[in-house]
Protein backbone atom coordinates (compact mmCIF):
# COMPACT_ATOMS: atom_id res chain seq x y z
CA UNK A 1 0.00 0.00 0.00
CA UNK A 2 1.88 3.15 -1.17
CA UNK A 3 0.69 6.28 0.11
CA UNK A 4 1.66 9.66 0.90
CA UNK A 5 1.22 10.30 4.92
CA UNK A 6 -0.32 13.51 4.15
CA UNK A 7 -3.01 12.54 2.47
CA UNK A 8 -6.59 13.29 3.14
CA UNK A 9 -7.69 10.44 5.12
CA UNK A 10 -10.90 10.44 3.58
CA UNK A 11 -10.05 10.86 0.06
CA UNK A 12 -7.36 8.01 0.44
CA UNK A 13 -10.10 5.60 2.59
CA UNK A 14 -12.85 6.27 -0.79
CA UNK A 15 -10.37 5.41 -3.61
CA UNK A 16 -8.75 2.43 -1.89
CA UNK A 17 -12.76 1.38 -1.59
CA UNK A 18 -13.43 2.78 -5.24
CA UNK A 19 -10.43 1.34 -7.09
CA UNK A 20 -8.57 -1.61 -4.93
CA UNK A 21 -10.74 -3.37 -2.49
CA UNK A 22 -14.38 -3.30 -4.40
CA UNK A 23 -15.84 -6.37 -2.93
CA UNK A 24 -16.02 -7.91 0.02
CA UNK A 25 -14.54 -11.65 1.31
CA UNK A 26 -18.11 -12.41 2.85
CA UNK A 27 -16.02 -13.97 5.86
CA UNK A 28 -15.45 -12.58 9.28
CA UNK A 29 -12.35 -12.26 10.83
CA UNK A 30 -11.31 -15.77 12.70
CA UNK A 31 -9.42 -14.72 15.78
CA UNK A 32 -13.13 -12.69 16.19
CA UNK A 33 -15.34 -16.33 15.85
CA UNK A 34 -12.84 -17.88 18.43
CA UNK A 35 -13.08 -14.92 21.12
CA UNK A 36 -17.03 -14.20 20.11
CA UNK A 37 -17.57 -17.58 20.97
CA UNK A 38 -16.99 -16.89 24.88
CA UNK A 39 -19.32 -13.96 25.06
CA UNK A 40 -23.05 -13.04 25.64
CA UNK A 41 -24.55 -11.18 22.59
CA UNK A 42 -24.98 -7.50 23.35
CA UNK A 43 -23.93 -4.40 21.74
CA UNK A 44 -21.62 -4.44 19.63
CA UNK A 45 -19.43 -1.82 17.64
CA UNK A 46 -16.84 -2.48 15.14
CA UNK A 47 -14.32 0.40 14.45
CA UNK A 48 -13.45 0.68 10.66
CA UNK A 49 -15.83 -1.92 9.78
CA UNK A 50 -14.95 -2.07 6.36
CA UNK A 51 -17.25 -3.82 3.51
CA UNK A 52 -19.69 -5.26 7.14
CA UNK A 53 -18.31 -8.73 7.24
CA UNK A 54 -17.42 -9.00 10.97
CA UNK A 55 -20.32 -6.93 11.82
CA UNK A 56 -23.04 -9.08 9.36
CA UNK A 57 -21.60 -12.30 11.39
CA UNK A 58 -22.01 -10.64 14.91
CA UNK A 59 -25.59 -10.14 14.20
CA UNK A 60 -25.61 -13.75 12.86
CA UNK A 61 -24.68 -14.62 16.49
CA UNK A 62 -27.13 -12.67 17.98
CA UNK A 63 -25.41 -9.69 18.81
CA UNK A 64 -27.09 -6.21 17.84
CA UNK A 65 -23.87 -4.87 15.93
CA UNK A 66 -23.01 -1.33 14.44
CA UNK A 67 -20.06 -1.12 12.18
CA UNK A 68 -18.58 2.42 11.40
CA UNK A 69 -15.88 3.27 8.81
CA UNK A 70 -14.81 6.89 6.96
CA UNK A 71 -15.13 5.48 3.68
CA UNK A 72 -19.02 6.20 2.33
CA UNK A 73 -18.93 3.44 -0.75
CA UNK A 74 -17.69 0.68 2.01
CA UNK A 75 -20.66 2.04 4.37
CA UNK A 76 -23.02 1.67 1.54
CA UNK A 77 -22.08 -1.52 0.46
CA UNK A 78 -22.14 -2.69 3.68
CA UNK A 79 -25.89 -1.80 4.10
CA UNK A 80 -26.31 -3.10 0.80
CA UNK A 81 -25.25 -6.42 2.05
CA UNK A 82 -27.35 -6.68 5.32
CA UNK A 83 -30.43 -5.29 3.58
CA UNK A 84 -29.74 -8.36 1.01
CA UNK A 85 -29.64 -10.77 4.51
CA UNK A 86 -32.74 -9.17 5.91
CA UNK A 87 -30.32 -7.78 8.78
CA UNK A 88 -30.62 -3.94 8.57
CA UNK A 89 -32.37 -4.20 12.24
CA UNK A 90 -29.37 -6.06 13.63
CA UNK A 91 -26.46 -4.60 11.45
CA UNK A 92 -26.28 -1.02 10.96
CA UNK A 93 -23.50 0.93 9.25
CA UNK A 94 -22.14 4.83 9.73
CA UNK A 95 -19.97 6.78 8.26
CA UNK A 96 -17.42 8.08 10.76
CA UNK A 97 -14.15 10.09 11.28
CA UNK A 98 -12.78 8.01 14.10
CA UNK A 99 -10.04 10.58 14.15
CA UNK A 100 -12.38 13.08 15.17
CA UNK A 101 -15.34 11.09 17.16
CA UNK A 102 -16.52 7.60 18.11
CA UNK A 103 -20.44 6.79 17.63
CA UNK A 104 -22.15 7.72 20.15
CA UNK A 105 -23.14 5.32 23.07
CA UNK A 106 -21.71 2.20 25.54
CA UNK A 107 -20.98 -1.52 24.39
CA UNK A 108 -20.31 -4.80 25.40
CA UNK A 109 -17.97 -5.58 23.01
CA UNK A 110 -15.92 -3.40 20.76
CA UNK A 111 -13.62 -4.24 17.90
CA UNK A 112 -10.88 -2.93 16.13
CA UNK A 113 -9.70 -5.48 13.42
CA UNK A 114 -6.99 -3.97 11.27
CA UNK A 115 -8.20 -0.75 12.07
CA UNK A 116 -4.51 0.55 10.62
CA UNK A 117 -3.54 3.40 8.15
CA UNK A 118 -0.86 5.00 5.77
CA UNK A 119 -2.35 8.07 6.17
CA UNK A 120 -3.48 9.55 9.14
CA UNK A 121 -5.39 8.18 11.76
CA UNK A 122 -5.22 8.79 15.71
CA UNK A 123 -5.13 5.46 16.55
CA UNK A 124 -4.17 5.70 20.27
CA UNK A 125 -6.51 8.31 20.91
CA UNK A 126 -9.54 6.18 19.47
CA UNK A 127 -8.45 3.06 21.31
CA UNK A 128 -8.59 4.67 24.79
CA UNK A 129 -11.92 5.91 23.80
CA UNK A 130 -13.08 2.67 22.90
CA UNK A 131 -11.77 1.67 26.58
CA UNK A 132 -13.96 4.10 27.91
CA UNK A 133 -17.51 3.15 25.98
CA UNK A 134 -17.43 -0.14 27.30
CA UNK A 135 -19.78 -0.62 29.34
CA UNK A 136 -19.01 -2.46 32.79
CA UNK A 137 -17.89 -6.04 32.01
CA UNK A 138 -18.11 -5.29 28.65
CA UNK A 139 -15.02 -6.37 26.18
CA UNK A 140 -12.59 -4.98 23.43
CA UNK A 141 -10.43 -6.78 21.15
CA UNK A 142 -7.80 -5.47 19.04
CA UNK A 143 -6.24 -7.35 16.56
CA UNK A 144 -3.46 -5.83 14.05
CA UNK A 145 -0.87 -6.72 11.72
CA UNK A 146 2.57 -6.79 13.68
CA UNK A 147 4.25 -6.42 10.44
CA UNK A 148 3.69 -5.62 6.94
CA UNK A 149 3.41 -8.76 4.82
CA UNK A 150 6.87 -10.26 3.01
CA UNK A 151 5.17 -9.58 -0.31
CA UNK A 152 5.33 -6.08 0.39
CA UNK A 153 7.53 -5.29 3.23
CA UNK A 154 8.90 -2.06 1.60
CA UNK A 155 5.56 -0.62 0.23
CA UNK A 156 4.25 -0.10 4.20
CA UNK A 157 5.68 2.57 6.86
CA UNK A 158 6.84 0.45 9.72
CA UNK A 159 5.72 3.12 11.93
CA UNK A 160 2.03 1.69 11.54
CA UNK A 161 3.21 -1.52 13.43
CA UNK A 162 2.71 -1.55 17.00
CA UNK A 163 3.40 -3.81 19.40
CA UNK A 164 1.72 -6.22 21.94
CA UNK A 165 2.54 -3.67 24.56
CA UNK A 166 1.96 -0.56 22.50
CA UNK A 167 -1.84 -1.40 22.03
CA UNK A 168 -2.64 -1.83 25.90
CA UNK A 169 -0.52 1.19 26.51
CA UNK A 170 -2.87 2.80 23.96
CA UNK A 171 -6.11 2.08 25.89
CA UNK A 172 -4.77 3.96 28.72
CA UNK A 173 -7.46 2.56 30.74
CA UNK A 174 -7.07 3.00 34.91
CA UNK A 175 -5.27 0.10 36.19
CA UNK A 176 -8.43 -0.63 38.47
CA UNK A 177 -11.07 -1.08 35.50
CA UNK A 178 -8.41 -3.42 33.15
CA UNK A 179 -8.99 -7.08 32.97
CA UNK A 180 -5.94 -8.12 30.70
CA UNK A 181 -7.81 -11.36 28.91
CA UNK A 182 -5.17 -12.01 26.48
CA UNK A 183 -2.02 -9.27 24.90
CA UNK A 184 -0.08 -11.99 22.46
CA UNK A 185 0.87 -12.55 19.20
CA UNK A 186 -0.93 -15.00 16.97
CA UNK A 187 -0.37 -16.56 13.43
CA UNK A 188 -2.16 -16.80 10.38
CA UNK A 189 -2.01 -18.39 6.98
CA UNK A 190 -2.60 -15.45 4.62
CA UNK A 191 -1.83 -16.31 0.48
CA UNK A 192 0.18 -13.78 -1.35
CA UNK A 193 -0.91 -11.51 -4.10
CA UNK A 194 1.58 -14.86 -6.36
CA UNK A 195 -0.34 -17.14 -4.45
CA UNK A 196 2.31 -18.40 -2.22
CA UNK A 197 1.02 -18.94 1.00
CA UNK A 198 3.22 -17.47 4.07
CA UNK A 199 2.54 -17.62 8.16
CA UNK A 200 2.00 -13.42 9.44
CA UNK A 201 1.98 -12.30 12.75
CA UNK A 202 -0.91 -10.36 14.48
CA UNK A 203 -1.28 -8.85 17.82
CA UNK A 204 -4.20 -10.28 19.68
CA UNK A 205 -5.16 -7.74 22.88
CA UNK A 206 -8.45 -8.68 24.78
CA UNK A 207 -9.57 -6.51 27.59
CA UNK A 208 -12.13 -6.42 30.40
CA UNK A 209 -13.51 -3.54 31.46
CA UNK A 210 -14.13 -4.24 35.45
CA UNK A 211 -17.15 -4.21 37.28
CA UNK A 212 -17.17 -1.78 39.92
C1 LIG B 1 -6.93 -1.99 7.04
S1 LIG B 1 -8.64 -1.68 6.89
C2 LIG B 1 -9.36 -2.93 7.95
C3 LIG B 1 -10.80 -3.14 7.65
C4 LIG B 1 -11.51 -4.26 8.41
N1 LIG B 1 -11.69 -3.97 9.81
C5 LIG B 1 -10.82 -5.58 8.22
O1 LIG B 1 -10.50 -6.24 9.19
O2 LIG B 1 -10.62 -5.97 7.05
C6 LIG B 1 -8.82 -0.20 7.85
C7 LIG B 1 -10.25 0.35 7.79
O3 LIG B 1 -10.31 1.51 8.63
C8 LIG B 1 -11.04 2.52 7.97
N2 LIG B 1 -10.55 3.81 8.48
C9 LIG B 1 -9.34 4.37 8.29
N3 LIG B 1 -9.27 5.57 8.89
C10 LIG B 1 -10.47 5.77 9.51
C11 LIG B 1 -11.02 6.82 10.29
N4 LIG B 1 -10.33 7.94 10.57
N5 LIG B 1 -12.29 6.69 10.75
C12 LIG B 1 -13.01 5.57 10.46
N6 LIG B 1 -12.54 4.55 9.72
C13 LIG B 1 -11.29 4.65 9.24
C14 LIG B 1 -10.74 2.31 6.49
O4 LIG B 1 -11.69 2.88 5.63
C15 LIG B 1 -10.68 0.79 6.41
O5 LIG B 1 -11.96 0.25 6.12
Amino acid sequence: MISDPQQDPNAFWEEFYRTKRTTSTGRATAALHRIAAGLTPGLALDLGASHGDDVIWLAQQGWLARGCDISETAVARARARAAELGLEQQAQFERCDLSVALPEGEFDLITALYLQSPVALSRAAILSQAFGRLRPGGHLLVLSHAAPPPWSPEATPSTIFPTVGEELAAMDAPAAELEVIAAEIVTRLARGPDGREEMLEDNLVLVRRRTA
